[in-house]
């Protein structure tokens, strides 16, 4: 999905610190999901890390980033093998708490070769991660140096205390939302940034559409900079806050009028990603009150072909993990550079 010639060169390695849940995944393809009581052959069989951080920090490290990973694992096999691999990946694991007892987490992943399915079974690690896990003095060690501090909104209690000292240092966050969650809002409030998933903006916020909910998210947020939404093979919409410095002069728009010319003006003769940004604009959107002075764009995805796409395991964090190298960069270069990457 991302090709390394297109990539930026970093004039410096960025560190970032990465917070939430890894885990290792036990992936089963099959002919066929089985019946109950069934017994059944693999035809392919793979062992490997995953969880939402551990994806997402890995391809921030092969995008060039310096990540930390703050997580829990145990003293097994299990929790061994995904630090060796974080670490032979270029993440950083010595912030990570390893527990003598307990199991560290697993899913079970059955991918069905006929309908493209995969169902995961997950088990949470035990015992659980608690703020006292991480000493004050580790978790300024993690964070010393770092540009971005990353969440996925799991274990919020640990969550929530290193946002606030992230935010108290003024690093910025970005926070991985894929559907509320107990804790969210709290994380959400110390935001600067926010990449969810597609059914997020809507359930988080009742407006009726993406782009309606896009609104409401960045009025209820006054410290966001940008939301972002993936669409899956849609590609992605984000709105970004900009600074309403010229008052009355800037343009109204309604938001989803403002989608609709932006998906006009895709360039469908080309398989490679495409960004198109409206020009700043004061966006309104159908029952909501104020108005939002930004930029809203529609990033097209790679069109891949049905006989090339093996599954879109970890599309998600992988999208996330460009997003903080994008944003890392955004004190080196404009925007607008930038979201042809994500
Ligand atoms: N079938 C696809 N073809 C092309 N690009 C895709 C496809 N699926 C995903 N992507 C890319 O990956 C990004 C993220 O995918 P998606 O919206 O599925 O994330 P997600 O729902 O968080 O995924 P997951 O939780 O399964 O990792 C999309 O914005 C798009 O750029
Ligand atoms: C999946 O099915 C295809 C088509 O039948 C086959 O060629 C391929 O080897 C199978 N792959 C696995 C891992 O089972």
């Amino acid at each position: 999905m991302m090709s390394s010639d297109s990539v930026l060169p970093l004039p410096e390695n960025p560190i970032i610190v990465g917070f939430g849940g890894v885990g290792v995944d036990f992936l089963a393809v099959v002919p066929s999901f089985p019946k109950p009581d069934s017994k059944i052959r693999t035809t392919e069989f793979t062992f490997q890390g995953g969880g939402n951080n551990g994806n997402t920090m890995t391809c921030a490290a092969r995008l060039g980033l310096k990540p930390r990973i703050i997580s829990k694992v145990s003293n097994d096999g299990p929790g061994k093998t995904m630090l060796e691999e974080l670490e032979a990946e270029g993440v950083d694991t010595s912030f990570f708490v390893v527990s003598k007892e307990g199991t560290s987490p697993f899913s079970y992943v059955i991918v069905d070769n006929q309908t493209k399915t995969r169902t995961c079974i997950f088990t949470p690690g035990y015992p659980e991660m608690v703020p006292q896990d991480l000493p004050r003095a580790n978790l300024l060690s993690a964070l010393d140096g770092a540009r971005m501090v990353y969440f996925d909104a799991r274990m919020p209690d640990s969550a929530l205390v290193i946002a606030q000292e992230a935010f108290h240092q003024n690093i910025p966050i970005l926070i991985d939302a894929e559907r509320p969650r107990e804790g969210l809002n709290d994380l959400l409030s110390l935001a600067d940034y926010v990449v969810c998933s597609e059914n997020f903006p809507r359930a988080w916020t009742e407006a009726s559409s993406i782009p309606r909910a896009l609104v409401s998210i960045i009025l209820r947020l006054p410290r966001l900079k940008f939301a972002i939404v993936t669409l899956g093979k849609d590609g992605c919409i984000m709105l970004e806050r900009c600074v309403d410095d010229e008052g009355s002069h800037i343009e109204e728009m309604d938001v989803e009028s403002c989608l609709t010319t932006l998906k006009e003006r895709k360039d469908d003769s080309t398989a490679m990603p495409t960004c198109i940004a409206s020009p700043v604009t004061k966006l309104r959107a159908k029952g909501i009150e104020e108005s939002v002075c930004g930029r809203l764009y529609y990033g097209a995805s790679e069109k891949i072909p049905p006989s090339e796409l093996m599954d879109t395991t970890g599309a998600g964090d992988a999208f996330v993990g460009a997003v903080l190298y994008g944003t890392c960069n955004l004190f080196i270069l404009p925007l607008h550079m930038l979201v042809g990457i994500f």
